[in-house]
């Protein structure tokens, strides 16, 4: 976990970096983890987004809280971590030990989001709820008042190296005009440097981006170039 301890002052930072590219670490060499977080502080990326899935939720497996605890030694970025599990509730508890800064969850997998939502902001850090590209974005409106953020999926949770889904970017203004509150917005999947504008342009605010940083040699360069789009 990072230093601050305030759930909005944690967002706050993180989305001080404008565009706030956060690199999904799906991809990165879990042999060279020392390496990879010394080229992405290089790359001066805002904080980290760690996928957990649980092969149940989603049909992939990644990791869960020993890996994130294991980040939260190993770097002082925060850690942005995105549920794509069943039960959330459960497991919050164990992620916040393990040092969660920011935890999104699937609106999906839970029946009571609420409680999902109040028990994340009873640990004073960020949460907020993520949906599936599929998933209309009327799902999620209801809870907007105990989100601090909302990730919009731009493809179907489970696999990194998907194919950009426009259609989600009008949910964006949905969910800015339903907001009462500044809710800071996220989206996940195929962002790279020919999709990124129209995701500034919609109205997200933290990038999550896994195969156009992980795939390049140069991580800094991934991320300029990234940059370059949005500030063209
Ligand atoms: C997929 C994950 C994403 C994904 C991003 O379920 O939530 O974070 O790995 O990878 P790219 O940028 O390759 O779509
Ligand atoms: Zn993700």
């Amino acid at each position: 976990m990072s230093q601050v301890t305030n759930r909005l002052e944690i967002l706050e930072n993180i989305r001080s970096a404008k565009p706030a590219i956060l690199p999904s670490m799906l991809l990165c060499d879990f042999a060279n983890l020392e390496a990879e977080l010394a080229k992405l502080e290089q790359a001066n990326i805002p904080a980290l987004h760690l996928d957990v899935m649980d092969g149940i939720f989603v049909p992939n497996f990644t990791y869960g809280m020993t890996i994130v605890e294991a980040f939260n030694r190993a770097t002082e970025l925060p850690l942005d971590v995105h549920l794509m599990i069943a039960r959330p509730l459960d497991y919050i508890d164990a992620f916040v030990k393990a040092g969660a800064d920011v935890i999104t969850f699937h609106v999906e997998a839970e029946d009571n989001p609420a409680e999902v939502l109040e028990k994340i902001r009873s640990h004073n850090i960020a949460g907020g709820i993520a949906f599936n590209a599929s998933t209309p974005v009327e799902k999620v409106l209801e809870y907007l008042p105990l989100c601090d953020l909302v990730l919009v999926m731009s493809i179907e949770a489970g696999f990194g190296g998907q194919k950009f889904q426009p259609e989600v970017l009008e949910k964006f203004q949905r969910i800015r005009d339903a907001a009462d509150h500044d809710v800071v917005l996220e989206i996940d999947g195929g962002v790279n440097r020919e999709t990124i504008q129209s995701c500034v342009e919609a109205g997200a605010e933290l990038l999550v981006a896994g195969s156009a940083i992980f795939r390049q040699d140069d991580y800094t360069t991934a991320v300029e170039a990234m940059l370059e789009q949005v500030s063209a």
